[in-house]
Formats: C-alpha cells, structure tokens, sequence
C-alpha cells in the first residue's frame, strides 16, 4: 500500500479524473479530502469509492476565500496533508478568438488558473510546515499546444505549467515535489462538452476525429491519468519535481 494512513485532498472529485484518482488513491490506503462544487455529484462520487476515511467539501475553487477554507478543513479533520491533487477546471466556451469573450476568459481563468493557485497558496502552508508533501497539477495537452476554438483553455493550461514549474523551485527547499499531467483527451463528461461545442448535433463525428487524431486512436481512460497521478505522488517519483508528464497516446510526438 503506497499511501497507508495518507492523506490525499483533490478537487474536481465529482468529476472523471477525480473519481478515478479517488479509487485508485483509496485503493492505495489512502485517506480522503474530496472537493468540489456541489454537495449532491459530490456525494455520488463518494458512494463509489472505498476508503479507510473520506471527508467531502463543497467549494468553489475560483474563491480565495473557499480554498482556504476547504484547505483549513481537511487540517482540522486530519492534521496534515500529504499529497494534493490539484484537478478542477472547466473547459469554457468552444469559439475562435475573434468571437471569444472577456467573460469566458475570466471564467476559465478563474477556474484554471486562480484557482490552481490558490489550492497551492494555501496547501502549501500546511506542507512547508511538515517539510513534506507532493503536489500534482493538472494541465492539458492544451498547455503544451494550441487547439482551435480552444484559446481560453489552452492559454490557461499553459499558465498551469508555468505556475507548476515555478511552485516546484520555491518548494524543493521543503521536501515538497509538484509536478504535472497533461493528458489528451480522456473519456469524461468533459470530451462530451468539447466534442458537442465543437460540433453541435455531430458530436459523435467530432469525437472520432478527437480519436484519430492520437496516435493510439483513442482517448484515455481516467484510470489511465490516476494511475500516473499515483506514481508521481508517491515516493517511487522521489527525484522528480517541476515536470510535467505527457499522457496522451502519443499525440506529443508528433510535434517538436
Ligand atoms: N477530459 C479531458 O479530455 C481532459 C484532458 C486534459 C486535461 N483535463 C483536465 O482534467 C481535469 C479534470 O477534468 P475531467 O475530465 O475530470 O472533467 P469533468 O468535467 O468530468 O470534471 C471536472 C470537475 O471539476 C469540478 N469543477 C469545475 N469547476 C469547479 C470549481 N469552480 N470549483 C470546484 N470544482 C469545480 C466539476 O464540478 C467537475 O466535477 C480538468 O482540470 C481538465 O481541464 C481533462
């Protein structure tokens, strides 16, 4: 068991990824802080996975205000924080930049960007005191390329990477590790999204454009992203910091 008596805190738990990063976390031994913005999916999600304690908050990550509370929770209920899954976000409005929004801009950077720093900002308070901790972020193939339609999202998991990279030099200092996954398309409810902004009431063509666009001619499996998500925060990945790791069927390959 990789993670007995662990405490591991993810966002965007009623969501694919999290979900799946929940059981496999669980099925490690670790205990649990899931959070995300409604207490009903969240409660769902819940009911599928088995652990040794599981704490659900609901939060919107886009507060400061929320983030330090769902933070100061899970320390109250468990007293530390060992690994932190840093997973919300949302994909916004499918539009080419010419008809794209200030309002879209800001709630996807909201989301993805203020809101991955704020779960950093006040994770890491309770990690650099333990001297200890491991943090994954998740980015995007999106913050490695560009994807029509997508700029919003793409400008937002690049800023991921950078806030990534950035966190993991500030925090080697505290024996804390924070890395990155960017996968390409993974079977959630998130591709749905994508696929019917991109294509309406051809959705099920966009898809399989979305697929063969990957070289392995399919998208992940959430469990494919958790199962990474589990090595990089656990002691097997004890040298590797600031990186970001291509899941992606070997779509990154096909550019420099
Ligand atoms: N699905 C993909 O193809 C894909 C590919 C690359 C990266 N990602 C990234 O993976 C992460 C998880 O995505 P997913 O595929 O599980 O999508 P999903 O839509 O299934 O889950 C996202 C979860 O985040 C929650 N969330 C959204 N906004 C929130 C907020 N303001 N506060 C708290 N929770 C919020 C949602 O309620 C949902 O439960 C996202 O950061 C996404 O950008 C997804």
């Amino acid at each position: 068991m990789l993670f007995k008596d662990k405490v591991v805190l993810i966002t965007g738990a009623a969501g694919g990824i999290g979900i799946a990063a929940a059981k496999a976390f669980a099925s490690e031994g670790a205990k649990l802080a899931l959070v995300d913005l409604k207490r009903e999916p969240l409660e769902k999600a819940a009911e599928q996975v088995e652990a040794a304690d599981k704490l659900l908050l609901t939060a919107n990550v886009a507060k400061e205000e929320e983030v330090k509370a769902y933070v100061q929770q899970t320390k109250d209920h468990y007293g530390r924080i060992d690994v932190f899954i840093n997973n919300a976000g949302i994909n916004g409005e499918f539009k080419n930049i010419t008809e794209q929004t200030a309002e879209n801009y800001q709630n996807v950077f909201g989301v993805n960007v203020m809101g991955v720093f704020f779960g950093m900002k006040y994770v890491f308070e309770v990690m650099k005191e333990q001297k200890s901790g491991a943090v994954v972020n998740t980015a995007s193939n999106g913050g490695l390329l560009g994807a029509p339609g997508m700029s919003a999202y793409v400008a937002s998991k690049h800023a991921v990477i950078g806030l990534n990279k950035t966190a993991a030099l500030e925090m080697a200092e505290y024996g804390v590790r924070v890395n990155a996954v960017a996968p390409s398309g993974v079977n959630t409810e998130m591709m749905r999204r994508i696929e019917t902004n991109a294509a309406g009431d051809k959705a099920e063509e966009a898809r399989k454009a979305f697929e063969a666009s990957v070289p392995m001619n399919r998208y992940a499996t959430a469990d494919e992203i958790a199962d990474l998500m589990v090595f990089l925060s656990s002691d097997k990945a004890s040298f590797i910091s600031g990186s970001y790791y291509r899941i992606d069927g070997g779509q990154g390959a096909t550019s420099v």
